[in-house]
């Protein structure tokens, strides 16, 4: 941490150790990016920390220990949970002057998180996805202007090493939740129906689920790579006649893009009413 004012113990703090934390706990160590002996974390039940004493992370049950040692403070509980964490870190009376909160706080603003400190720090705010937990997550990332520079190209040069990183708007990030955040179960039901049509035409699903899953990222990898447009690669298996097309006739026929995008609407609508909540408790 060069320029920093003081040395910290640990580069990140985590204020929860649930399924979100755990996927940044153990990707940002898998992928070499810190230590477990960088990373100190709270939660409200210590007895569930057996996984990370066994593997030399710092528990702390004493908040202000836990804020006041870390550059980082990543804030990883229930949007509605946050709250009262952040007002007892208040009461506290400690110093958050050279600490960057990390937020992946659905739907709570970087203006609501000074808020409830009562006093303004510098906010990460990032929409991630648990698929951090393989090295292939994604992290949408906005900050406040009160981020020095050099803090937010570190944390994203760190989130990139288990996650595709994307800078966007603060003012983007409910609509993002759509896009990176709630998808990952969008394509597990896509995959959950693909099996058990797959099973109703006769074929097993330990037969099927290597294919499906194969093919999702095969697809994926054709969409990065080629130079084709997606429209264009639809069309590259799509002979004229035969059986892709008549797949997809029955997929337009049921409206299938206007239920994707009602879909992700809904899920927008649902952050919107979240933040509209969370800002007048
Ligand atoms: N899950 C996802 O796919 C996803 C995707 C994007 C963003 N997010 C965001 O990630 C955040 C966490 O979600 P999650 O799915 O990880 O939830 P989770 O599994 O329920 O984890 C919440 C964590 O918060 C801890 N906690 C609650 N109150 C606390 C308090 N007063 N002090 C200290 N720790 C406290 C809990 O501790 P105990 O375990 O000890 O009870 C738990 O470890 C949410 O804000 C959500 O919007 C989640």
């Amino acid at each position: 941490m060069n320029g920093d004012k003081r040395t910290w113990e640990h580069t990140f703090a985590f204020i929860g150790a649930g399924n979100m934390a755990s996927a940044f706990i153990f990707g940002l160590v898998d992928k070499g990016v810190c230590n477990p002996g960088d990373i100190i974390i709270h939660r409200r039940d210590a007895s569930k920390n057996g996984i990370y004493l066994s593997k030399g992370y710092h528990i702390c049950e004493d908040y202000v220990r836990t804020f006041s040692t870390s550059k980082f403070i990543f804030l990883a509980v229930k949007p509605a949970q946050l709250q009262a964490v952040l007002q007892q870190l208040a009461s506290s009376g400690a110093d958050f002057s050279d600490s960057v909160f990390v937020s992946v706080c659905a739907a709570v603003s970087c203006d609501l998180i000074c808020r409830w400190l009562g006093c303004k720090v510098p906010v990460v705010r990032v929409m991630p996805s648990t698929p951090i937990t393989v090295g292939l997550g994604t992290c949408a990332v906005s900050h406040n202007d009160l981020v020095p520079k050099k803090d937010f190209q570190l944390i994203c040069r760190m989130f990139s090493a288990v996650a595709e990183v994307s800078v966007i708007p603060e003012d983007m990030q409910n609509a993002v939740i759509s896009v990176n955040g709630s998808s990952p179960a969008y394509f597990y039901l896509f995959v959950k129906a693909m099996l058990s049509a797959a099973e109703q035409q006769g074929i097993s699903s330990s037969a099927a689920l290597p294919l499906i899953l194969k093919t999702m990222e095969g697809s994926a990898e054709m969409i990065r790579r080629s130079a084709c447009s997606i429209d264009e690669l639809i069309r590259a298996v799509s002979s004229p006649g035969g059986t892709t097309l008549a797949a997809l006739k029955v997929f337009y026929d049921c409206g299938f893009e206007k239920t994707v995008a009602d879909a992700m609407k809904a899920c927008t609508d649902r952050a919107d009413e979240i933040a509209g909540a969370l800002e007048c408790s």
